[in-house]
């Protein structure tokens, strides 16, 4: 298991003022910047693209940024986020035929891939990926919005990938996205996570750095 971190969902920061929001956060104690994209066809929403990933490293920002791609088809997106400075990239294995090449994609631009599983994903999906893993995202709500509340069967599942990551010695991460906050965030790291993605429990809060340090105080 890695040393825990946070990782700030901007899906519910303030958008007019994106760089500002991403440079406060990280100074607040935000250790990965989460990037959320959706297309309006693999999830009911839409979000931010490339571009906009591209416009924040343009305008300096040096943070750790952790594409969570919810987009079919996979393989522009991936190329594309390379190309605008992702650090980490994410898919959902539902939304391509390809996983394996797709991963291998990722890693041989020189970025970290990951798993994105949904609530009703089998932890089975991984096991021959797990060498060519970075990370494992759980998702704990459905994708599509910020603000749900936590499916509590993401504990049972995290603890299954936790044990399936240390049988192979995977340094892999296991990332938890969706209704983490000061209530949840423990039981989650009891479970085995590592990574905790959290948006609104950060955003909706007008102290960011008071909000990290109570997520951050269960580590
Ligand atoms: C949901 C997104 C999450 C979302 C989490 O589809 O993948 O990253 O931003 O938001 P909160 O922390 O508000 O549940
Ligand atoms: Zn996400």
């Amino acid at each position: 298991m890695q040393k825990p971190i946070i990782s700030a969902s901007i899906l519910a920061a303030d958008f007019t003022k994106l760089g500002q929001e991403v440079e406060n956060v990280i100074k607040s104690g935000a250790d990965w910047i989460h990037f959320d994209v959706m297309d309006n066809h693999y999830v009911p929403n839409l979000t931010i693209g490339p571009m906009v990933c591209k416009a924040l490293r343009d305008a300096g920002c040096k943070a750790t940024i952790e594409v969570h791609l919810m987009v079919t088809p996979v393989e522009q997106m991936i190329d594309a986020f390379i190309e605008a400075g992702a650090d980490y990239i994410s898919f959902h294995p539902e939304a391509t035929t390809h996983i394996d090449q797709n991963l291998r994609r990722i890693r041989d631009s020189g970025c970290k891939a990951g798993l994105a599983l949904n609530p009703a994903t089998l932890p089975s999906v991984i096991e021959y990926q797990i060498p060519l893993l970075d990370f494992v995202l759980v998702m704990s709500v459905n994708p599509g919005f910020g603000g749900q509340k936590f499916i509590s069967s993401a504990l049972s599942k995290i603890k299954h990938l936790r044990s399936m990551l240390n049988s192979h010695n995977s340094e892999a991460r296991l990332a938890v996205d969706g209704g983490i906050n000061a209530k949840t965030i423990n039981s989650v790291l009891q479970a085995g996570a590592d990574t905790f993605i959290a948006g609104s429990a950060i955003f909706g809060s007008n102290n960011y750095q008071q909000a990290i340090d109570e997520l951050k105080k269960f580590f």
